[in-house]
């Protein structure tokens, strides 16, 4: 269990002073912090080829970068190359619980935990990120310089790493076990290794509106959605006929926006979209065919745990309604168990406890049973 350290981090005014606003060191941000995985584990996960992850050094003065699965890391020696695993929290069920003090931001925005094991002088050099991230220093201590917003130029220090000319720094410090450093995007900064160090990034992603919309457009092509016509029965005669007039101008965008005021396509497209996991999951569908009694048993014997970086999400009117969406679609089931389902999308954990009102409900293991064959969900030990 990771908990904030609410004598130096308050939610409130972190949210009012920093959130996408400035960058903010939390000196003991966590108390008596502990690694929740090795280094031996991240290296070992970084010769997974389901895991993302790379390798990045600098050679004869030349940064370079190689991308996993590794299958040794003996050419490395004991200085200045970093190993960085992406989506920690796919494949960690321990590292996953550093996500948890930060749910305050809602989960459509979260990315991913990522882990940087970096040896003295390793980094990936300086760069601008286009997310927010809480860097969590575990293990070691590293320098981070961070700079104030502005135009820098960005250049190619190795076709796998954008990074940007020097900065001023506005923030140069060490980060010891259990500090954090919240960075928005925008900002340049520049993490180097003073021991050797594991440093846990949890990050947090948008979408911009070119995103957001081809989304959509790759969404109605699917469901063949949005088809009808332009249509303009009541046309007079033209003058300009080269001329797109205003009031043609303005019946082309009311046919556009009807799609984005219908609020069951939108909430479809939402839902799905924001679900889909952009980092591989370790799915292990569960085939076995348990009876009602038995998965009626397992939940009153073991908490009901939902698989690492699957997103599960709502409206407020549609779960009400029985739909919520699960990795990229949209799921439906009885409005009567809706309590109980929101419950699993707003938690990672459903506990023994909180799910003892609902294990002899039938609907409900019709629902679970469901989930677990997809191995969405699965009982702890
Ligand atoms: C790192 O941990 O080396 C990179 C984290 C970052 O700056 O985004
Ligand atoms: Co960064």
């Amino acid at each position: 269990m990771y908990q904030l350290n609410d004598q130096v981090f308050s939610i409130d005014e972190f949210l009012r002073d920093y959130w996408q606003k400035k960058p903010v060191v939390i000196r003991q941000g966590f108390n008596n912090f502990n690694d929740p995985i090795s280094a031996d584990e991240i290296a070992g996960l970084a010769c997974d080829e389901a895991v993302q992850s790379r390798l990045v050094y600098k050679q004869n003065d030349q940064w370079q970068a190689e991308f996993g699965p590794f299958e040794d890391y003996q050419h490395l020696g004991e200085e200045n190359w970093s190993l960085i695993v992406q989506a920690l929290d796919h494949w960690s069920e321990d590292a996953a619980q550093l996500i948890e003090p930060f749910r305050f931001i809602p989960h459509w925005r979260l990315d991913d935990l990522m882990v940087s094991f970096a040896t003295p002088g390793g980094g990936v050099g300086p760069h601008i990120d286009l997310y927010d991230v809480f860097i969590c220093q575990g293990s070691g201590s590293r320098r981070w310089r961070v700079g104030d917003r502005g135009d820098y130029h960005e250049f190619a220090a190795h076709p796998a790493l954008l990074h940007v000319e020097p900065f001023e720094p506005m923030i140069d410090v060490e980060l010891n076990t259990g500090d954090i450093l919240y960075i928005p995007p925008g900002f340049p900064h520049d993490g180097v290794t003073l021991e050797t160090s594991l440093s846990f990034s949890v990050g947090f992603r948008t979408n911009s509106g070119a995103n957001l919309i081809s989304g959509l457009a790759d969404h109605l092509i699917d469901q063949d959605l949005a088809t009808t016509l332009i249509e303009d029965p009541t046309r007079t005669a033209s003058n300009h006929c080269g001329a797109i007039d205003a009031s043609d101008y303005a019946l082309i965008k009311r046919h556009m926006q009807a799609v984005f005021e219908d609020d069951t396509l939108m909430q479809r497209f939402i839902g799905s979209f924001l679900t889909e996991a952009k980092h591989e999951l370790d799915i292990q569908p569960d085939n076995e065919s348990y009876s009602t009694q038995e998965l009626s048993q397992l939940l009153a014997e073991h908490d009901l745990v939902r698989l690492g970086g699957l997103r599960a999400f709502y409206f407020s009117e549609t779960i009400e309604q029985g739909t919520c969406y699960i990795n990229g679609e949209p799921c439906q089931f009885d409005p009567d168990i809706s309590p109980i389902v929101q419950q699993m999308c707003d938690h990672v954990r459903l506990s023994k406890d909180t799910s003892a009102l609902w294990r002899d409900n039938t609907l409900f293991i019709e629902f679970i049973k469901q989930q677990i064959a997809r191995g969405y969900w699965y009982f702890a030990e």
